[in-house]
């Protein structure tokens, strides 16, 4: 196989808060690759927004990253000054956020919000951004473009604002495409009109594209390959079949098994008993499920547990899988 588009190893990011240091992400470790798409599933708050923003160096100020390396086609991106990872974020590697309406700022209007993005990496007379701000739009199918350029984000649809987000990101061409829940809020047409156009617009640019949802059978439909996070960690990845098929982690196991059929969506993964531990604790054992885990043993809670191969492609991190 070729070196990966994107290699995260061993990614951890604490938050200072007023009650304590919160331990948010834990050797965080995967690869992807060119015109993989990978699917990022979980429970709320068990780190999918926090290891994308990590990614994209977009992170709050309150968080830190207390070690990890992140390397886009061998390059070291946590190496690069603010400048040069500034224009690698747009121009390389793009994000999609969950809100479109947020995400966009309210008092612009969306044509010039997508002219930002390509004058910041490619400035070009005003009339040459404009045919790609055009360009962009036609992209993302958004009907009657010379219209819509100069809309506001208030003016528009939820379906035609993740449009224009989604225009914004491709704008500039980038190789890896990562969307944080992109279609959530969305009503289950245009969710999948719009899942669709990141398919076939990864597909035709071999992007590699990770997709963040809670929904399993989005994931089931549009991944390669699903990651399982619990608080922090990565408990379970596996190709998208066989992770289907063949759970081997507790958790992942209770994620499927909270979901009555896949042909149903769900937009709740929380049917698992317990929640997720308090992330500040400085006691919190090697497998951050164990407290959650009919499945615990003595030797749980020694320390020291990595995802370990139990196929082919498919790791697990569990001292006792199913
Ligand atoms: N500013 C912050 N200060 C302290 N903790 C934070 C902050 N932002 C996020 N966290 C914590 O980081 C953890 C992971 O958050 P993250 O947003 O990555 O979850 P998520 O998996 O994306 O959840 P969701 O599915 O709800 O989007 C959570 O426990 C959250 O409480
Ligand atoms: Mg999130």
């Amino acid at each position: 196989m070729s070196a990966p588009l994107l290699s995260v190893r061993d990614l951890s990011v604490d938050f200072r808060t007023r009650g304590g240091t919160v331990h948010v992400l834990d050797g965080v470790s995967f690869d992807l690759q060119q015109g993989e798409t990978l699917g990022i599933v979980g429970e709320s708050g068990s780190g999918k927004s926090v290891t994308a923003f990590a990614i994209m160096g977009i992170l709050e100020r309150a968080a830190e990253v207390r070690s990890g390396d992140i390397h886009f086609e061998g390059r070291d991106i946590r190496a690069m000054s603010t400048r040069d990872r500034d224009l690698w974020r747009g121009k390389e590697a793009s994000i999609i956020f969950q809100n479109p309406r947020t995400a966009l700022n309210p008092i612009r209007s969306v044509g010039r919000q997508i002219a930002d993005v390509i004058a910041r990496h490619a400035p070009d007379r005003p009339p040459v951004i404009r045919e790609k701000v055009l360009e962009a739009m036609r992209q993302v199918r958004i009907p009657d473009p010379e219209k819509r350029i100069a809309a506001y984000p208030y003016e528009l649809s939820g379906g035609l604002c993740q449009r224009i987000g989604i225009a914004a990101a491709l704008a500039c061409n980038p190789r890896l495409l990562i969307a944080d829940e992109p279609t959530t809020g969305l009503d289950v047409t245009t969710q999948a009109v719009i899942m669709d156009m990141i398919r076939d617009i990864a597909r035709a640019g071999n992007l590699g594209t990770v997709l963040i949802t809670h929904d399993l059978a989005l994931a089931a439909e549009y991944c390669d390959r699903i990651m399982v996070m619990h608080a922090g960690h990565v408990v379970e990845t596996a190709p998208v079949a066989q992770l289907f098929a063949n759970p081997r982690h507790p958790y992942t196991q209770g994620l499927l098994s909270s979901v009555p059929s896949l042909v149903d969506s769900v937009h709740d993964l929380r049917a698992i008993p317990g929640s997720l531990p308090d992330l500040r604790r400085t006691d919190l054992p090697p497998c951050r499920f164990a407290e959650r885990c009919a499945r615990r043993q003595p030797d749980c809670d020694q320390s020291g547990l990595g995802l370990e191969m139990v196929d082919a492609g498919h790791f697990v991190a569990c001292r006792n899988p199913l």
